[in-house]
């Protein structure tokens, strides 16, 4: 017998979920194994201030930015579940494209948008960019809606989407098979104004607000359907 059957052995005694959540065991110990030395990377930003943040950046970077994702071409390497390795009150301003729906709602959602509040200098501000759940589910049953129009000249679904519940559960979810939690590119929650409105303000932010595109930093490819919001940091005195 070859090594590689001989490891795959016990993945066929046992049934699927529990070969998935053995499998989720060793690829959590590799993300905390990089997460750590993006911790150490990290140490160079200690004393700065003013940072402008861009989490879930993905391969894409921004220009004046610190770009982190647990992308392989992040400026820092992170699981950003966890805490973010920088100084309280050490950025201007954070950014984040399309990546909150990939994080477990409330739980892990509520603790980054805590996170990003002790990073934030009092009065920064926090822009985000995800998925406008309110487009398609305000369409449904209406066969002439944009949404499906869009998803077929923008591509964003796959080919084997067909029905229109196929459609919605791929904005969901972005899959339906494989369903690994460990697979950083699923959805995890989706998003509307009031639903964001209230994260963000659990999170201790202010002003919550509806935005405008911001041509130079909303990504050209985010341009339609994306929810667009920021919010504020309180000044010391309103905490
Ligand atoms: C849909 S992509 C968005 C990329 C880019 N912001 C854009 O709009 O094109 C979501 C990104 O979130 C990142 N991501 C998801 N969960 C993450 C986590 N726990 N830690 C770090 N990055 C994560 C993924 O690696 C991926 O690059």
């Amino acid at each position: 017998m070859k090594l590689r059957e001989l490891i795959a052995l016990p993945f066929r005694l046992i049934s699927p979920w529990c070969a998935e959540h053995v499998e989720c065991f060793f690829v959590e110990c590799r993300v905390a194994a990089v997460h750590g030395i993006g911790r150490m990377r990290s140490r160079k930003y200690r004393g700065r201030a003013g940072l402008r943040l861009n989490l879930g950046c993905g391969p894409k970077l921004k220009d004046g930015y610190l770009n982190l994702d647990f992308h392989p071409k992040a400026d820092l390497r992170l699981d950003l579940r966890r805490r973010i390795p920088l100084p309280d009150d050490s950025c201007h301003e954070i950014f984040s494209e399309h990546f909150l729906e990939h994080l477990e709602y409330p739980e892990e959602v509520d603790g980054h948008l805590r996170d990003c509040r002790r990073l934030l200098a009092p009065g920064g501000t926090i822009k985000l960019s995800v998925p406008d759940t309110e487009w398609p589910l305000g369409e449904y049953g209406n066969p002439d809606g944009s949404y499906l129009a869009a998803c077929a000249r923008e591509h964003w679904h796959p080919e084997d989407c067909t029905t229109v519940l196929e459609h919605l559960n791929y904005h969901f979810r972005q899959r339906w098979t494989g369903t690994s939690r460990m697979d950083f590119q699923c959805h995890r929650f989706a998003y509307d104004f009031e639903t964001i409105e209230q994260a963000l303000i659990r999170g201790g932010f202010t002003e919550v607000r509806r935005r405008e595109f911001e041509p130079g930093l909303d990504g050209e490819h985010r341009s339609p359907g994306s929810l667009l919001v920021a919010a504020t940091k309180p000044g010391d005195e309103e905490d």
